[in-house]
């Protein structure tokens, strides 16, 4: 048999979409028990931006940003063969939020499906749909990382609501007859060990024992900021030492870190023991918080949008997130 034919990817557009309303500090303040101070000094965050249930959602953010992706390529919806969405805020069960987002856009008949890997969504995404097209099996395949986490966070606890915004990014990649061009190193991991560090039950029985037994808190996001903090400091830092030993890529040779927007200090933690430069460490978790999912994929969108990052340059890509999940990608771009 012959051997598959291996083939490159390239990215040809992006897109992002974020709610009009703003939730500021000031905001939460009359909310909860807390102050700007605190939120800007522990997280950086300054506001965040939630959606009106009424008229968005996963799908309409969803939906927008890949649209704008499509456009910024200049490709129609029907030349897609796949759209697949990283997201913990998928609506339904089934069908997928992929697959209405397909009908939505006019993409019908392409296949779909969501990927359930928290903050990681867009990086393992990303990852995915490089493999399928790598491999020759599809031509084009959009991706979206999105997450509305202000529909299922407790704005009741504020060591959680503090943190998360809504937001979309989006990007469409295309099959390259260069195969050297693409996701040319990836990583995708887990450990469940502190699977309740960060969690959304269900279920009465899926909380473990010695966490708050309340009914009227299933389906909301619960998490140990402190564990999952302590967690994330030494894997940005690992994932990105290990993406640049295995390509035998300096930094110099790196135009940008996207790192998923955490926590600004977990950010600035893992450029300090790099010794990254800050033009080089991409930032706006102070105008959109955590968007978990969303967060690489929006701020890909806003580099590719102002030039920052474009064909020819060579990008790394790391996130962290409920699982645990960990991931890189390395991108030729
Ligand atoms: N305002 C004022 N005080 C607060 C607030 C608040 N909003 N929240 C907590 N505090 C208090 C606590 O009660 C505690 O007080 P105590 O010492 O009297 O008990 C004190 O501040 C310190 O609390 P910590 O939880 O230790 O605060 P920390 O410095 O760890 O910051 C934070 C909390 C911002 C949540 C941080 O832990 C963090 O960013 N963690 C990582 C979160 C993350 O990245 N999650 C993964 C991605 S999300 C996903 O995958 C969906």
């Amino acid at each position: 048999m012959t051997p598959a034919r291996m083939y490159g990817v390239r990215v040809v557009g992006a897109g992002s979409a974020v709610p009009e309303r703003r939730l500021t500090n000031a905001d939460l303040e009359q909310l909860i028990d807390t102050s700007n101070e605190w939120i800007v000094q522990r997280t950086g965050i300054l506001e965040r931006r939630v959606v009106d249930p009424n008229k968005e959602s996963t799908r309409t953010l969803g939906t927008l940003a890949l649209t704008r992706a499509l456009d910024n390529a200049g490709m129609q919806a029907s030349e897609l063969d796949l759209v697949i969405l990283g997201s913990v805020t998928s609506e339904m069960t089934c069908p997928s939020t992929a697959c209405m987002i397909v009908g939505d856009i006019g993409a019908t008949p392409a296949g779909s499906f969501d990927l359930v890997a928290a903050c990681c969504g867009f990086v393992y995404t990303a990852n995915v749909a490089d493999t399928l097209i790598r491999s020759g099996r599809y031509r084009a395949i959009g991706i979206i990382g999105c997450d509305t986490l202000s529909t299922i966070v407790d704005y009741t606890d504020r060591g959680v609501c503090i943190l998360f915004g809504d937001g979309a990014g989006a990007a469409v990649l295309v099959r390259d007859e260069d195969p050297t061009i693409g996701c040319i190193y990836q990583t995708m991991n887990s450990d469940s060990k502190m699977w309740d560090s960060l969690y959304i039950p269900r279920r009465p029985q899926d909380v473990p024992p010695g966490h708050e037994a309340c009914e009227s808190k299933l389906g909301m996001l619960r998490m140990n900021g402190r564990e999952v903090y302590k967690f994330a400091i030494n894997k940005f830092r690992e994932v990105i030492e290990d993406a640049l030993a295995k390509t035998g890529l300096g930094v110099d040779d790196i135009s940008q870190f996207i790192c998923h927007q955490s926590n600004l200090r977990i950010i600035e933690a893992a450029k300090e023991k790099l010794g990254l430069p800050d033009d080089k460490v991409f930032v706006n978790i102070d105008r959109f918080g955590n968007c978990s999912g969303g967060s690489v994929g929006l701020c890909f969108d806003q580099l590719w949008q102002s030039g920052k990052v474009k064909h020819g340059d060579n990008i790394v890509m790391c996130a962290f997130g409920g699982g645990l999940t960990w991931a890189s990608g390395v991108w030729k771009l």
